[in-house]
């Protein structure tokens, strides 16, 4: 079918036509309308303003004016819930911007990975444990992580609740980011105290003098630094996969000013690795929303998927609204992303491409649990840095999966955690994280590579 025909056929619930993958089996159809009804009902999380001004940002990045950091959590989740834990991830998003502007000198466009992501895709329906198959954990808006018939079956009312979460996560971001925790005066004030002594501490703390001795510079200068909102405030955007459909068609409202549809669940939405096929529900729905749109590219995308995937999401070319996440793997990155940034470009598709260093990592240790090295992650990035300057691509971003905490999810990194230290503080209920530290790292080496 042409573009033109999707797009005039496009609607908010258009997508319920086509396969969606990954959905929950909802027990009770009646129960799922209801609420989604409620959810329909309620007011929007973002503002369709907001996300232009962020798909602004995206395409002065696409020309080198910016770096985009997405990062929080892999599932966000009811039960470690609290203002302590949104405050510790915003901190650590912005010590990493500051390493990332002050090392690149370009803008660092944030984008919680918080407030939304709470869904996730799994590589089986069921999970088998002991003889006894249950529904797989699909994210705390649709069933409970506990091992128990009941707990996994999937409850729509986890959707109100998801909701309900955000918008309260939200609230707390904004207050961040509008209300003095942000302001550059406070540089020091985000190292945390177990972050502080550790070599990358100690590193930030020498970068954080050094802005101090620049504002008090300009002061000496004579410049009013009072007056200069941007030293006082930053934006913080939110981002997740929008996986579950009815979700996110619930928060899918016309725009008043310019009467486009934006998806108000999140600034930036994204489809993954498994829910990008181009005939499916899933790009269907991101086709018609005017957010600015990610999608996730793993190892066995083609060529031909990426172009096609542009074309479908962004036939008009519209610069600022895709971000391709390239998430290959460290051995696989060099030789299959090459191919897709040369076609995309032949095909004069405008996008920002970012890397996502974490997902084609993954892997199972043997002590049982799902790991990353940071070695892994950071060769990944390496290589995702030399194929975009190969092939004359700005290198755009970097997407993240980290918490504020003092986790042990992740091998290595300066601390140097080990095999044996995993079981430690192993705390996710989905994929391992970064933790502070490794996060500080990563920045810090991000931006190095940025300045070559
Ligand atoms: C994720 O970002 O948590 C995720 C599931 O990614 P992907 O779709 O790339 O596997
Ligand atoms: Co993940």
């Amino acid at each position: 079918m042409p573009d033109e025909l999707f797009e005039r056929s496009w609607s908010p619930e258009s997508w319920r036509s086509r396969t969606a993958a990954q959905q929950p089996e909802w027990p009770d159809e009646q129960v799922l309308d209801a609420a989604l009804d409620e959810i329909r009902k309620l007011p929007p999380l973002v503002f369709a303003g907001e996300a232009r001004t962020l798909s602004e940002s995206l395409d002065a990045a696409r020309e080198g004016k910016g770096f985009l950091l997405v990062a929080g959590d892999c599932a966000e989740s009811f039960s470690s819930f609290s203002a302590d834990s949104i405050r510790d991830t915003v901190r650590v998003i912005l010590q990493m911007s500051v390493v990332l502007t002050y090392g690149s000198g370009v803008p660092t466009i944030k984008a919680a990975r918080m407030a939304g992501q709470f869904s996730k895709p799994r590589s089986a329906a069921t999970e088998t444990r002991d003889g006894v198959t249950l529904p797989s954990f699909r994210g705390d808006n649709v069933n409970d992580f506990a091992f128990d018939a009941v707990a996994r079956l999937a409850d729509p009312q986890r959707l109100v609740r998801g909701y309900h979460q955000s918008a309260a996560t939200l609230n707390l971001i904004r207050a961040f980011a509008k209300g003095g925790f942000a302001d550059l005066s406070r540089v020091h004030a985000w190292n945390q105290e177990f972050v502080t002594s550790s070599t990358e501490g100690q590193r930030y703390e020498v970068l954080a003098n050094e802005i101090d001795r620049a504002l008090r510079f300009m002061r000496a200068c004579g410049i009013d630094l009072e007056a200069e909102l941007q030293l006082h405030q930053v934006d913080v955007y939110t981002a997740h996969e929008a996986l579950i459909l009815g979700y996110e068609e619930a928060l899918t409202r016309r725009d008043s000013i310019t009467n486009d549809w934006y998806d108000c669940s999140a600034h930036l939405l994204w489809c993954g690795e498994r829910t990008r096929a181009l005939d499916g529900a899933h790009v269907e729905f991101l086709s018609g929303v005017h957010n600015p749109i990610g999608v996730k590219l793993g190892p066995d995308a083609t060529p031909e998927d990426a172009v096609g995937l542009c074309q479908r999401l962004n036939p008009g070319r519209e610069p600022g609204r895709i971000v391709l996440f390239s998430r290959m793997g460290a051995d696989r990155i060099t030789e299959t992303l090459p191919a897709l940034v040369r076609a995309v470009k032949l095909a004069n598709h405008p996008v920002l491409w970012a890397c996502d260093p974490m997902h084609g990592n993954t892997f199972q240790h043997e002590s049982g649990y799902k790991t990353r090295r940071f070695d892994d992650i950071m060769r990944e990035l390496h290589g995702f840095f030399d194929v975009c300057h190969a092939n004359d691509e700005w290198p755009g971003g970097v997407h993240v999966e980290l918490t504020g905490d003092n986790v042990t999810e992740c091998l290595g990194g300066t601390e140097k955690i080990g095999d044996t230290d995993l079981k430690d503080r192993y705390e996710t209920m989905c994929d391992p994280r970064l933790n502070a530290r490794q996060s500080l790292d990563l920045a810090f080496e991000t931006a190095e590579l940025l300045r070559r």
